[in-house]
Order: C-alpha cells, then structure tokens, then sequence
C-alpha cells in the first residue's frame, strides 16, 4: 500500500537533472530509512519507480514528512523519469512505497576507511552514505563523483555540507582529458577499506576489472547498478506454478513472468522491471531461474533460492514460485 504525497519543489540542480521534494498531504511522518535506501514512486500514469532518497544538506532542513529524490533525465527513460520532467509539477500527487535497502551501508565501527565511488546520478545513495558516516563519527572517508562535463555536476549544496578537506572529489571527464582512474583509486585506498559504488555501466565494469587487477575478493566492492547488464529472459517455453493458488501459467515466446501475470490480472509488485531494484524479487520453491538481474550475487544466482521476476526467467520446464 502506498502512500500519499505531494510534489512540494522541483530544484534545478544541473543539466537534466532536478530534486524533487515529496511531502506527505496532511504532515504526517515517513519511515525512518537508511543509507543507500531507495522508494518506489507510483506516478499518475501507473508507472512506478525506484530513486535513491537523499538527505538534506542542513539536518535541520530533513523533515520527517518529506522525502528528496534526485532525478535524472535519462535518453532510455522507460516512462518513469520522462513523466517526471515532462508533467511531474508541484502540486502533483504521487504513491510512495516503504523505503527499500538493497545497498546498504556498514555498521557502525565495522570499517577502518569507506571509499565512495559515484557516476552521474549514480552519486545519489552515496551522498547518503557519506552523511551517514559523518553524523556516525567516522570521518575516514572519500568520495569520488564523476561526472562527463562540469554542467552534469549536481548536487552542490550536499557536497559542499559534507566537503570538508578533500573527502569530496569531483572528476570531470572533459576537464581531465580522461574518465577516472579507477585503478589508482583502489591503490590508494586503505587496506580493508569498504567499497561502495554506483552509477553507469562503463564506470562500473571498469571498476569490476580494477577490482581484480588489485587481487581483491568477489563481492569486496559494492556495487548499485541502475541499468541492466543482461537483455530480459523472453525465450518463454515453461511453466510457472503459482503455489499459493496452484495455478500454472504457461510462459509464452516474448513474455516475462511478471508481464504473463499481469496479463492474467495478478497484481505483483515491482518497479524498475528491468532487474535493478529488488521490488519483484520472489522465493523459488522449485525449478531453476535464467537470472539477468544485477542484484542478487553469483552465489545467490547459483543458490536459485530467489528470482527477479521481472527480467529473469526458467532454465527447466517448470518453475514453482512462491506466489
Ligand atoms: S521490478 Fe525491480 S528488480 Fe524487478
């Protein structure tokens, strides 16, 4: 069940990108969340989506009524952020999900050093994250945000609330001559330092094989991707039981399981639909599951306990799910 909110300001912030602020209609709080957390926004049209919830620049300012999502203008918008910036006015009412933390932070103490690598809107959770460290006491940390050119830097208020000394490093392509250096980063984080990340695939691949260049463990960094790596699963061919109500739904050529419900009238949750967000995510009680999203890790792809509905599919004939 969503709740009700209100588009109370759109800020500009940088070339396509704006915050927007979401308030509840009659003042009363939102959960808590914490660092790295995101909230699926149901927008007028139907179309629902996942943002990162940023914090405030002034603490005071962060009201409990109202959460802050930056929004970026993206060419392969798939409805949500294009509904945004083409109607999204203040004044408008939107549903919120609970907040959803699928990239959470370290507890208290247990990092000697946090290092915090952002692309573009990517930056958003780990904006969060670097407060959250700050308000937590632990100040050895840095943040990396890159950006291609110097107008796509959002942001400023936040950074320059958390940039005291050089924690905040800013990187423009255009400037340098050449994307982040990756590599060096890693070599000059401290040993056993906590390894965050978000932002575009490239920026992350490159991290992916620094990573390995330096020796470090799978699953050493990680990592919140916002597009997919992998085309959806749409070979169809299988059978999915519904074990809650026994049904079997056939899995034509060309569908996903969570479009071949929909299209029987079942109402699933999700959000993204293409693997990143964790919204759809379902048990799997039987079968084994074509997994294409970037979330779950590849020991739990190979565990098959749990699917992504929305983007992964069936490698047997039948796939028993629990729903
Ligand atoms: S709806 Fe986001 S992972 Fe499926």
């Amino acid at each position: 069940m969503s709740t009700a909110v209100r588009i109370q300001r759109i800020t500009w912030l940088a070339d396509d990108v704006r915050l927007f602020e979401l308030r509840t209609l009659d003042g009363a709080a939102l959960p808590a969340w914490s660092a790295g957390a995101h909230v699926d926004v149901e927008l007028p049209n139907g179309v629902v989506r996942p943002y990162s919830l940023l914090p405030a620049a002034r603490p005071p300012d962060d009201r409990p009524d109202t959460y802050r999502i930056g929004v970026k203008r993206a060419a392969d918008s798939t409805g949500g952020t294009r509904w945004l910036f083409s109607r999204g006015q203040v004044g408008v009412e939107l549903g919120l999900s609970a907040p959803r933390n699928t990239f959470g932070l370290h507890g208290p103490g247990e990092a000697a050093a946090t290092v915090l690598i952002g692309g573009g809107i990517g930056v958003t959770p780990l904006i969060a994250m670097a407060a959250e460290l700050d308000a937590r006491g632990e100040r050895a940390w840095v943040l990396h945000y890159a950006v291609a050119r110097r107008e796509q830097a959002a942001f400023a208020e936040e950074l320059a609330a958390l940039g005291a000394g050089d924690r905040v490093r800013l990187h423009v392509d255009a400037e340098a001559g050449s994307v982040l250096d990756i590599g060096r980063i890693l070599a000059e984080a401290a040993p056993a330092a906590a390894l965050y990340a978000c932002g575009p695939n490239p920026l992350l691949d490159a991290l992916a094989t620094a990573a390995t260049a330096a020796g470090l463990p799978p699953g050493a960094v990680r990592v919140e991707r916002f597009s997919p790596t992998a085309e959806p699963a749409t070979g169809g061919g299988y059978t999915v039981v519904l074990i809650r109500s026994g049904r079997r739904l056939d899995i034509p050529p060309g569908a996903t399981i969570l479009g071949t419900l929909r299209k029987e009238g079942l109402s699933v949750l999700a959000s993204c639909e293409r693997g990143t967000c964790g919204t759809c995510e379902t048990a799997v009680l039987g079968g084994t599951p074509d997994h294409r999203d970037t979330l779950l890790s590849p020991e739990e792809h190979a565990d098959g306990t749990s699917m992504m509905i929305c983007c992964s599919g069936s490698l047997t004939p039948e796939l028993i799910l629990d729903l």
